[in-house]
């Protein structure tokens, strides 16, 4: 625990003079990207391209070594994002977005990672239900030079999972350096329904980032080699480039037909508010944790810090040769475009969107059999000059454990959010958000708070016993210790 002390001790030290403008940089910016996200803007010194004008990847699919293994290997790896100029990223395989993972619902695989990072590395399967010994825990960190084996059972309905990092103080510098990947499981309810499949499923990583004139990513440590983001970023950092798939406001060639897009905001802070310019409804099928149980028309979309939304756009209501925006109502400047669409032309469609989709189980208050209440809030400045930001009052640490829900059992859990919006991430519990407002969202992992906003959840406890964390998942937020521990009994 010696980096947690050290974090505190410098984070103490900055943030004496930098909790004031902590907050008037979180809320204070009077634009509208800095009230839907809590955060800083961080301009690029680098020379941006002109939106649309790189084509979007599409992230590899991952050959298994074996009958269900498979070998990622973190590294680092020079890469061309903006025309012309070198970034070096950290990557799985080397890539950003890292090698997506395709597996099926209930077929138990093991993925092999080998770290030849010089820093340690967790890989956390978000929204996987996992063993604890996994998950990833903060600190069951695979040291450089070394290997470690995630077993990853999938018994879980089909869905859009991650891949991460979850380094305890550095989750936020090691994803913003590109250790962010696509798992998905597929299972044979999704394979009876008629969506658009093959080239026609496509995901889409939403990130943003700043670039410093050079191209490498630009992220605002303290100091060099130690934790925590300088004090004015501690609300999060906003990058002012978008990139979807790891490439700049990309832009994509469609036919006039229904594509079907999983839609993950990877980005450290940044709420999107998506919507097509000229505007079609966004269909949503399915959400963090699987299929919902029938669409859902969007006019606009969202999207917090790691949900998912799995969408369908269907391009035969514009003509061929129209030019289709995916733009950010939250942004401003450059971050008001994600990327283009080019309907380039027509196509044969045997694809639909039933009405059915899938068979959720909806829970019932009557089922919880516990209620918590859990506040995440900015903690501080203490009378030592220390802001964190806290779950309930509490900074985190690895050894207090907040809940005991016992295996099998159903909660209800009041998540509120104070200061400024903070998505909130529970490992292994899959939940159902109860709110009124909030219909038609199915099982969710994370859930998208506003600054002041109250959301309750039943959670289902089942699958391992075990220590999980659940935090926010802003990473600046969560690095400085907006995280907390329950254990499942
Ligand atoms: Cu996406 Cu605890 O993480
Ligand atoms: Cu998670
Ligand atoms: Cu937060």
């Amino acid at each position: 625990m010696r980096r947690r002390k050290l974090l505190q001790a410098t984070v103490g030290g900055l943030l004496l003079g930098a909790s004031s403008g902590c907050s008037a940089s979180s809320g204070g910016g009077g634009n509208n990207e800095t009230e839907s996200s809590a955060g800083t803007l961080l301009r690029s010194t680098a020379k941006l391209p002109e939106p649309f004008t790189v084509p979007l990847p599409i992230p590899a699919v991952l050959r298994p070594s074996g009958t269900d293994r498979y070998d990622v290997t973190q590294r680092a790896a020079k890469v061309e994002i903006l025309p012309g100029l070198t970034t070096e990223i950290w990557g799985y395989d080397g890539t950003f977005p890292g090698p997506t993972i395709e597996s099926r619902r209930g077929r138990q695989i093991v993925v092999r990672h080998r770290n030849e990072l010089a820093v340690p590395a967790v890989v956390h399967l978000h929204g996987g239900r996992t063993p604890a010994d996994s998950d990833g825990y903060p600190t069951d960190v695979i040291k450089p030079g070394g290997s470690r084996d995630y077993t990853y059972p999938l018994d879980q309905a089909a869905t859009t999972l991650w891949y991460h990092d979850h380094t305890m103080d550095y989750t936020g510098p090691q994803v913003y350096k590109g250790l962010a990947g696509f798992h998905l499981i597929r299972d044979d309810v999704e394979d009876a329904l008629p969506l658009p499949r093959g080239k026609r499923e496509i995901p889409l990583m939403i990130t943003d980032r700043a670039f410093a004139e050079d191209g490498s990513f630009h992220y605002p440590m303290m100091m060099e080699g130690m934790p925590g983001v300088a004090g004015e970023y501690m609300s999060g950092v906003l990058g002012d480039c978008i990139l979807v798939n790891g490439a700049p406001w990309p832009v994509l060639e469609v036919s006039a037909t229904r594509y079907r897009f999983r839609i993950l905001n990877a980005s450290n802070a940044r709420r999107y508010k998506l919507k097509l310019d000229p505007p079609t409804p966004i269909v949503q099928i399915g959400s963090d944790q699987g299929l919902l149980a029938a669409p859902v028309e969007h006019d606009d979309l969202p999207v917090a810090p790691a949900e998912r939304f799995d969408v369908i756009i269907d391009f035969s209501r514009y003509a061929v040769g129209q030019q289709v925006t995916l733009t950010n109502r939250f942004g401003s400047g450059g971050t008001k475009n994600v990327m283009r669409f080019v309907v380039a032309r027509s196509g044969s469609d045997d694809s639909r969107v039933p009405d059915r989709l899938a068979e959720i189980e909806p829970l019932s208050r009557s089922q919880a059999v516990v209620q918590r209440q859990f506040t995440f809030e900015r903690n501080g400045p203490s009378h030592h000059g220390m802001t964190t930001w806290a779950v309930n009052g509490q900074a985190f640490s690895p050894d207090t454990i907040v809940a005991e829900p016992a295996l099998g059992t159903v909660e209800l859990w009041k998540l509120r959010a104070q200061n400024v919006p903070h998505p909130i991430h529970i490992h292994l519990a899959p939940f159902q958000v109860v709110d009124p407002g909030r219909t038609a969202t199915g099982w969710k992992d994370t859930v998208d708070l506003a600054s002041g906003d109250e959301a309750e959840v039943l959670l289902r406890f089942d699958g391992y016993r075990g220590k999980y964390v659940f935090h926010c998942h802003n990473l600046e937020h969560e690095d400085m210790m907006m995280m907390a521990n329950f254990r499942v009994r």
